[in-house]
């Protein structure tokens, strides 16, 4: 018999669930009455934890190239259709700077695996945000790195790293990725990351190829185990000149559903509703949140490079997306009931 789905979200709350129990979990997403009140428990959950209160990241794209060569990403190595830049020490600043104005208060430095920013010039750049904006969070985005290289990059004042596991399942890894890349090693950067003493983010895009409620069910339950403090989750877009070109997008209400389920999982996890959400339907970042996500990262690059960093078709980069739409923002927040604040909002389980 399937599980009533107040059962199910009861024990996830209390215990958490097995594998079983999170494949019949969502397959409750295609039932309209659970999923509305899931969703609502979720955002509920969010609301006893924060308050209304939603954080903002400047997100700054600094690089374009890549080592890599991901199926699904625009930025892959033998894309050569993508547009290639790499930001400047000074441009950066600039991006902050222009942030810190803005009421930024976390700066996200993410781009490819870019072997010019290397740990010389990311620690150098580190130290010079720390020393102009010392109340402010620098959050790394910046993939695959060797463990001294972390801890030197955390030396140099780093608080917090994005890394997303992408998917928790070892066959779906090796299907979105070449075989110089495995889903041991990404964990072993995870580990390592939360072990140094980062505030450590994971997460997967939401309808990749070869994704089925199996590997989502082992992506919820590496989430379980794992304890993040942040967690990204997006629907999968395609992006022209990848081998995933012609794969259809990831669903966006499974990716609100999966965001309630992850909030109702770890409660005080910082959540965003990512720009792929936000690109994917209109008003998908306020679906975000009304679906359990807390955070919101804006666009802070220079605007010229903001169309080069093309990992997938059509991402969104201007309107309240964009650092400067600030203010179409914080209105879209408060028609939904929230306020966007300029803490740097930290994990509460730093
Ligand atoms: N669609 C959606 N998300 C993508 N990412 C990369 N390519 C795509 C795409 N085509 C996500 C990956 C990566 C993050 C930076 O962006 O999950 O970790």
């Amino acid at each position: 018999m399937i599980p009533d789905w107040r059962e199910l979200i009861n024990k996830l709350e209390r215990h958490g669930l097995d594998a079983a129990e999170f494949v019949a979990l969502l397959d409750w997403a295609q039932d309209a009455e659970a999923y509305t009140a899931i969703l609502a428990r979720a955002a509920d959950t969010a609301r006893q934890i924060f308050g209304n209160r939603i954080y903002i990241r400047g997100l700054i794209e600094i690089s374009s190239y890549c080592r890599n060569d991901c199926f699904y990403c625009g930025l892959r190595r033998s894309n050569p259709q993508a547009c290639r830049y790499r930001l400047s020490e000074e441009q950066i600043l600039a991006c902050c700077e222009e942030g810190y104005q803005l009421g930024f208060r976390t700066f996200v430095l993410q781009g490819g695996e870019d072997a010019w920013f290397d740990d010389t010039r990311i620690c150098r750049i580190i130290s010079a945000i720390k020393q102009s904006w010392p109340s402010c969070a620098v959050t790394l985005s910046l993939g695959e790195r060797s463990r001294e290289s972390y801890q030197r990059l955390y030396q140099a004042g780093a608080d917090r790293y994005l890394l997303r596991h992408e998917t928790a399942d070892s066959q779906h890894y090796r299907l979105l990725h070449p075989p110089s890349l495995t889903l041991a090693n990404r964990m072993r950067c995870l580990y390592d990351l939360r072990e140094i003493g980062f505030q450590t983010g994971a997460g997967f895009m939401v309808g990749s190829p070869g994704q089925s409620k199996q590997t989502l069910a082992e992506d919820l339950l590496f989430l379980a185990r794992f304890r993040p403090h942040m967690v990204g989750i997006g629907p999968f877009l395609p992006a022209s000149n990848t081998p995933f070109a012609d794969q259809p997008p990831g669903s966006v209400h499974l990716t609100l559903f999966l965001l309630a389920v992850i909030r109702l999982l770890l409660p005080k996890v910082l959540l965003p509703a990512t720009t792929a959400l936000g690109s994917a339907v209109a008003d998908g970042r306020a679906q975000g949140i009304l679906a359990g996500a807390n955070v919101i990262m804006p666009n802070l690059s220079p605007p010229e490079v903001r169309q080069k960093y093309a990992i997938y078709d059509n991402k969104l980069t201007s309107g309240a997306e964009a650092a400067e739409g600030l203010r179409e923002l914080k209105q879209q927040m408060q028609k939904i009931g929230y306020q966007i604040v300029t803490d740097r909002g930290d994990s509460p389980d730093k």
